[in-house]
């Protein structure tokens, strides 16, 4: 029996089949998880952590032992609470799914972390589209641990405000921005590249795709190259970009981006898996198996 309800429904309207968007905040209703709602954290959780040593960054790992998430079982987002504030002031709050872009910057900004609290299906482990508490929890609530990584996304969620306020092609520019670090960025370290990117860390064929594959571009951080560069939603990157350190994050976003945001404006937009000069490139993809066309 399937007890975990999904929580994004949809509807019909004149811009097609679309999301409705809940934006309240709920209380985790953690009694309510089925022993199949564990067992699929369990596996998603064993699997996953199986892969990433060696391939994720060691403060992402470290920072799951230290919140005392493990694969025996959902963790409480209470008990969790108590570990991250006392580390970074952060705290995270039960959503039902995806927010309004303006409600996600402004819990951000105030050092909330949105969390959809119900998991996905048995059959769904492989795959899923929209973001459910295996993604939101084990994907982006360690690196929340990290003070510099913590402190970018409060910064990214004041950002998020202002680029709202001004307007969708800002907001564009910010939201690559994201794409690029918080869900599918790399950072190169002493023992080699490693993942930091929620939606790789969450998903194992991206964990290996993004390392190990020849065909993607492999580039290095560059902000400005970041904001002009389309991504994918519906298959792995055709590009990752490669942070040195967190530190390199937040000393390259800490500018106000109004100015930039005008002059983007006026420049071209790159596609997702083409390399331009100037980059640095840690690898040229070879491009085998890439999509035509499909680029957001
Ligand atoms: N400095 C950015 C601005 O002025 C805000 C920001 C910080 C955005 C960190 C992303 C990450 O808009
Ligand atoms: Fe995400």
């Amino acid at each position: 029996m399937d007890t975990s309800p999904r929580r994004v429904e949809h509807q019909q309207t004149d811009k097609g089949y679309v999301p409705v968007y809940t934006t309240a905040v709920v209380e985790q209703p953690w009694d309510g998880y089925s022993a199949d709602d564990h067992a699929t954290w369990s596996t998603l959780y064993r699997r996953q952590r199986e892969l990433l040593v060696g391939r994720a960054c060691r403060e992402f790992l470290d920072a799951q032992d230290e919140m005392g998430m493990s694969e025996h079982m959902i963790p409480r987002f209470d008990q969790l609470n108590e570990v991250l504030g006392a580390a970074t002031g952060w705290t995270l709050v039960g959503v039902e799914g995806l927010l309004p872009e303006l409600d996600f910057f402004e819990h951000l900004a105030n050092r909330r972390f949105p969390v959809t609290w119900w998991i996905r299906r048995p059959d769904q482990i492989d795959y899923i589209a929209e973001p459910d508490l295996f993604h939101d929890l084990f994907g982006h609530v360690p690196l929340l641990m990290n003070p510099v990584f913590a402190d970018y996304m409060a910064a990214y969620g004041r950002g998020g405000v202002k680029a709202h306020a001004i307007g969708p092609e800002a907001l564009q520019n910010l939201t690559r921005l994201y794409w690029y670090t918080v869900e599918f960025g790399l950072i190169d370290t002493a023992e080699g590249l490693r993942i930091y990117g929620a939606g790789i860390v969450s998903s194992k064929g991206e964990s290996l795709y993004s390392l190990e594959s020849g065909a993607p571009n492999r580039i290095g951080f560059d902000l400005e190259r970041i904001m002009r560069t389309r991504y994918r939603i519906d298959t792995f990157q055709k590009t990752y970009f490669v942070i040195d350190s967190f530190e390199q994050l937040m000393a390259a976003t800490e500018p106000d981006f109004t100015p930039l945001y005008a002059r983007l404006a006026e420049q071209a937009h790159f596609p997702a898996g083409d390399v331009q000069d100037g980059d640095r490139v840690f690898q040229r993809g070879s491009g085998e198996g890439w999509a035509d066309g499909g680029d957001v």
